[in-house]
C-alpha cells in the first residue's frame, strides 16, 4: 500500500523506520520528511496543516493510508478531512484531538467519568484567579487552556511564582490558548507516560516510557520538548498500567464515543503515580518525541499493523508482541536550545554507524546544505538503541553518541537514570 506520513521530526522519522520494515508498505511518503527520512522514503513539500491541500495530494498519489504524527495538524481537522474523503487515517478527528488541545476540555472529560486526575478551578478573569491561587497556597500548577508548544504550564513553588503565571497567561503571553487559564492541586510521585491504541470502542496498551524534560542533567534548568527517553517504564508495572487503562483511558474513550465523537490513533497518557496509584497528568493526541523513537524501535514492523487495525476498526482482533527488551534514546540538540538554538553548524559522523534493529539515529532538526548535514533546530538528532536490559541500550546509544562529530550540539549524558 501508498503510505503518507505527516510531519518531519524524529517522531516521524520512528514511525517511518517502523512502517517501512513491514512488507505491506510499497510506497512511502513523508510530508515534509528531513534529511534522514529521505534516505527511507520520499519526502514530499506538503502544507500539513491545509485540509485541502493534503485530502488533493492523497488523491493525486493514490495514497492508501494516512499517518498523522504532530497535534497541530490534528488540531487543524486534517484527519477529519482525509477520513471525509474515504482516506484510512491514523490520528484523531479535531474534536476528538481536544483531548490535547484543551486542558479544561480534559478536565471536565475527566470528571464526567471519574477518570482521577489533579483536583482543578478553571479562570478568564486574573482576580479570582489570584483570589484562589490564594486561598489555595504552593506548590501549584498553572497551565494555559490551548496549545502551546509544551511552554504553557508552569509548576509554580511559590505563590508569587504563580501569580506571576497567571498574569503572564491571562496578559497574553501565549495569545489565545492563555485565554483561560487551569489552575491545579501539586500532584507528587513519579511521571510516566502510557500509550494506548484506540478506535472509539477498543483500547490497546502498545507500550510505556518516561521522558526527560530537563535541559540540565539530574533533571534541572529549564523544560524541553524532552532530551531523552526509555521504554518501558519500570514504574508503570503491569498492575497499574492495567490500573490506569480502566479507571482513566477506557472511560474516557467510551465518554468521548458516547458523545459522538470516538476517538481513534493513539492516547499518549502522561500519569503520576505515588502510592500505587496512577493519576492523569494530561493528554496527548498523538506519540510523544522522543517517546516514540523508543517505542517504534521496540515495535518494530508491527507498528504498521497496528496502526492499520485501529483505523480500520480491528483493535478487538489485535495484539502486541513484546520481545523483553528495553530501548533507550538521547537527544543530541544544538547549542543554545532550549532559547534560541545556534544553527547551521556541520555534523560528521552519522554515515560510518549502524542502523538495524539494535541502532539507529533519528533525525529531527537536520538539513542538507551544499551536499553536508547541518542543524536546523533545537533537538537535532534522536540517538536510539535497543539492549536486553536498560543498561545495555544506554551503553550502546552512549556509544553512538560518541562516535558523532558535532562540536555545535550537546547532550545529556544521564538519561535512564532513575531507572538504572
Ligand atoms: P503538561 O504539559 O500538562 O504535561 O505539563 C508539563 C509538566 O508539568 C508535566 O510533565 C509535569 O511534570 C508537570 N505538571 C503538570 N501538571 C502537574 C501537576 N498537577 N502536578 C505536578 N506536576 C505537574
Ligand atoms: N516528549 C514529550 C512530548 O512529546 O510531548
Amino acid at each position: 500500500m501508498n503510505i503518507l506520513v505527516l510531519g518531519g521530526g524524529g517522531r516521524e522519522h520512528a514511525l517511518a523506520w517502523a512502517i517501512k520494515q513491514n512488507p505491506k508498505c510499497d510506497r512511502l511518503i513523508v510530508a515534509p520528511g528531513n534529511p534522514g527520512i529521505a534516505a527511507i522514503a520520499e519526502c514530499a513539500d506538503l502544507d500539513i496543516l491545509d485540509r485541502a491541500s493534503v485530502v488533493t495530494f492523497c488523491e493525486e498519489n493514490a495514497i492508501d493510508f494516512v499517518v498523522i504524527g504532530p497535534e497541530a495538524p490534528l488540531a487543524a481537522g486534517v484527519a477529519d478531512a482525509t477520513r471525509g474523503a474515504g482516506i484510512l487515517t491514523f490520528g484523531p478527528s479535531a474534536a476528538a484531538a481536544r483531548i490535547e488541545a484543551s486542558k479544561a476540555f480534559t478536565k471536565e472529560l475527566c470528571a464526567a467519568c471519574g477518570a482521577p486526575t489533579a483536583r482543578h478551578a478553571r479562570f478568564t478573569e486574573a482576580a479570582p484567579a489570584r483570589a484562589y491561587i490564594r486561598e489555595q497556597g504552593a506548590p501549584i500548577v498553572v497551565k494555559a487552556d490551548g496549545l502551546a508548544a509544551g511552554k504553557g504550564v508552569v509548576v509554580a513553588e511559590t505563590v508569587d511564582q504563580a501569580l506571576a503565571a497567571v498574569d503572564d497567561m491571562l496578559g497574553g503571553a501565549f495569545g489565545a490558548a492563555g485565554a483561560e487559564v487551569v489552575i491545579e492541586e501539586f500532584m507528587a510521585g513519579e511521571e510516566a507516560s502510557f500509550f494506548v491504541l484506540t478506535d472509539g470502542t477498543t483500547c490497546l496498551a502498545i507500550g510505556t516510557a518516561q521522558d526527560h524534560k530537563r535541559v540540565g542533567e539530574g533533571d534541572t534548568g529549564p523544560n524541553t520538548g524532552g532530551m531523552g527517553a526509555y521504554s518501558p517504564a519500570p514504574v508503570l508495572t503491569e498492575a497499574i498500567a492495567a490500573q490506569a487503562l480502566a479507571r482513566i483511558v477506557q472511560p474516557c474513550v467510551d465518554e468521548l464515543a458516547r458523545r459522538g465523537t470516538p476517538y481513534q490513533g493513539v492516547i499518549y497518557a502522561g500519569l503520576m503515580i505515588a502510592d500505587g496509584e496512577a493519576r492523569l497528568v494530561e493528554f496527548n493526541a498523538r506519540f510523544g518525541d522522543p517517546e516514540a523513537q523508543v517505542l517504534m524501535m521496540r515495535l518494530g514492523a508491527q507498528a504498521l499493523d497496528l496502526m492499520l487495525a485501529c483505523a480500520e476498526g480491528r483493535l478487538a482482533d489485535a495484539q502486541v508482541s513484546w520481545a523483553e527488551d528495553h530501548a533507550l534514546c538521547v537527544v543530541l540538540a544544538a547549542r543554545g536550545y532550549p532559547g534560541t538554538p545556534e544553527t547551521g553548524s556541520a555534523i560528521g559522523g552519522l554515515d560510518a554507524l549502524p542502523e538495524d534493529s539494535r541502532h539507529m539515529v533519528f533525525h529531527a532538526g537536520t538539513a542538507s546544505r551544499d551536499g553536508r548535514l547541518v542543524a536546523a533546530g533545537g533537538r537535532v538528532l534522536g540517538v536510539t538503541a535497543r539492549g536486553d536490559s536498560l543498561a545495555e541500550a544506554r551503553a550502546r546509544a552512549y556509544g553512538l553518541v560518541d562516535r558523532i562529530d558535532w562540536p555545535g550540539g550537546f547532550c545529556r549524558r544521564d538519561i535512564g537514570w532513575r531507572a538504572l
